[in-house]
């Protein structure tokens, strides 16, 4: 990625959808692409879960947010579909897809690992970035420079005890992230990435390891640079590659 030159940072005239926006990293980035000028669409399974964040940027004065309800563990086909419908009613293209939304119920090895949260774990943290992704791809192929972001973690590159369905969620965002930007790299207008934020006070965090002090870690706004510059005219040049929000680079 280029070193970020003074305004590569903007994101003004860029709509970007952003998952997981009422908490943590998810929120932290919503915040900020507002802060840098872009329409935000803040998605949560319910309105009411960031009704206080689409206040709050409503308030600052930037462009007028948008709030799209969908619950990656719910929505059908039909649904993602229908929500690409309405973005593409209100804004007629995506500039950006920071996916953001993650679920992680505890940790277990795999001796014990339940079946049906197995399914449930990959079914938020994979099959559903991939039909979100899929439904939006008409609308990021509208926009002349669009970029997906796929949240990723130290554990879907590099196997760790415990982190079960998780981590192999992780390592098929890897997989996901790799396959699109290979399909999309000839047409130059759409870059896909993914990137770990690493280790945050974040409430994902705090339920895995309860007994953690929680200012041990960074605030996940520590890491929001990282997502603007991927998102914005900065990460122009740059798809197919896994990063890290601390160091920015290639891995
Ligand atoms: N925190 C860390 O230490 C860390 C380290 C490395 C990577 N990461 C990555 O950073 C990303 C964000 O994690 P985080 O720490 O910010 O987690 P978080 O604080 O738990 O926030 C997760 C967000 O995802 C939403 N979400 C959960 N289940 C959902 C569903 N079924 N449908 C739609 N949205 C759903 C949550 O909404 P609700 O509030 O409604 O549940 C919440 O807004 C993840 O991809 C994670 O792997 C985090």
């Amino acid at each position: 990625m280029e070193t970020a030159q003074p305004g590569q940072d903007t994101l003004e005239g860029r709509v970007i959808l952003i998952t997981g926006a009422a908490e943590g990293v998810g929120r932290a980035v919503a915040s900020a692409c507002a802060r840098a000028g872009a329409s935000v669409v803040l998605s949560e399974p319910s309105e009411t879960d960031v009704g206080d964040l689409y206040d709050e940027i409503k308030a600052s004065g930037g462009p007028e947010p948008a709030i799209l309800p969908l619950s990656l563990e719910h929505a059908s086909e039909a649904d993602f579909q229908g929500a690409a419908a309405v973005l593409g009613e209100t804004f007629g293209r995506l500039d950006g897809l920071a996916h953001c939304a993650a679920f992680a119920p505890f940790l277990s090895r795999i001796d014990d690992y339940d079946a049906s949260e197995w399914e449930r774990v990959i079914r938020i943290n994979l099959t559903a970035p991939f039909m979100l992704t899929q439904a939006c791809l008409p609308l990021l192929r509208a926009a002349p420079d669009a970029s997906v972001v796929f949240t990723s973690d130290r554990v879907g590159r590099q196997g760790l005890a415990y982190w079960g369905a998780f981590a192999a969620a992780k390592f098929g965002i890897e997989g996901l992230m790799q396959v699109l930007a290979a399909e999309t790299r000839e047409s130059g207008s759409i870059r896909v990435n993914s990137l770990d934020p690493g280790i945050l006070n974040t409430r994902l965090r705090m339920r895995l390891y309860p007994g953690e002090n929680p200012r041990t870690h960074p605030d996940p706004a520590t890491v929001t640079g990282a997502y603007l510059r991927l998102l914005g005219p900065a990460g122009r040049g740059t798809t197919g590659a896994s990063l890290d929000a601390g160091k920015a680079t290639h891995r």
